[in-house]
């Protein structure tokens, strides 16, 4: 072999080796990415007895949790089967892929949510003072907070969507915020109390009285749950 040649069949043994590797990258990769799809949640039980919060009837409480929630549950599981069926069919186009993982970030969306919705109700309504200090120092006040965050869920009555008062850790800011559905949350905010607005929240006892619907939701805050979470924020 002369030099000319010698140098064109190492490059293409350095060519195969680095395709090698990547394929062998790529494999783990999808081997990894397969890997976590194999996890399926499990429904969380409902942190108090249905029925027991004042203004939410047994009914609605038990639909809620039941039909959306552990329904949510099913979905985002299924999803998650699917997604890893199709990661190695290389029958499925990228955009039919996509169309699932559509589906896991709003399965994803509606299960975190219900379980943060449902873990800060069931409560006294009562915010101890260190609570309403931390809100009002960054909303004015604990009312001036309050108004805000009853105004965002009162636009929502009628439609979908989910209220939260959550902390930026980007911003360092506690902000409310509006969400169109579940998988519109604000990035980098860890959530401190969520109000459900979709309409299977409260139709069943208020019809379209939605306004009855956020006087119950306030009644029944534990407000013991939003306190933990708060502590685990940077003080604003
Ligand atoms: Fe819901």
């Amino acid at each position: 072999m002369d030099v000319r040649n010698r140098r064109k069949f190492l490059m293409g043994s350095v060519a195969l080796g680095a395709i090698a590797t990547l394929a062998a990258t790529a494999a783990e990769a999808t081997k990894a990415a397969q890997s976590s799809f194999l996890y399926q949640h499990e429904p969380l039980p409902l942190p108090f007895k249905a029925g027991s919060v004042k203004g939410l009837s047994e009914k609605l409480i038990q639909s809620h949790w039941e039909n959306n929630y552990i329904g949510s549950v099913k979905a985002l599981n299924i999803v998650r089967s699917r997604l890893q069926q199709a990661l190695t069919d290389a029958n499925t186009p990228a955009y039919v892929y996509n169309g699932l993982k559509r589906e896991q970030l709003l399965r994803t969306g509606s299960v975190v949510l219900h379980e943060l919705y449902f873990a800060n109700l069931g409560g006294d309504g009562l915010a101890d003072a260190s609570v309403r200090s931390r809100i009002a120092a960054s909303f004015g006040s604990f009312d001036a907070w309050e108004s805000e965050f009853r105004k965002i869920a009162q636009g929502l009555g009628g439609g979908s969507g989910w209220v939260m008062l959550g902390y930026n850790t980007q911003l360092n800011v506690l902000e409310n915020y509006w969400m169109a559905d579940h998988a519109t949350g604000p990035v980098g905010t860890t959530p401190v109390l969520v109000l459900d607005m979709y309409e299977h929240s409260y139709q069943m006892d208020y019809g379209a009285a939605v306004a009855k619907y956020i006087d119950a939701f306030f009644s029944g805050i534990r407000w013991e749950t939003a306190a933990q979470r708060l502590a685990l924020t940077r003080q604003g």
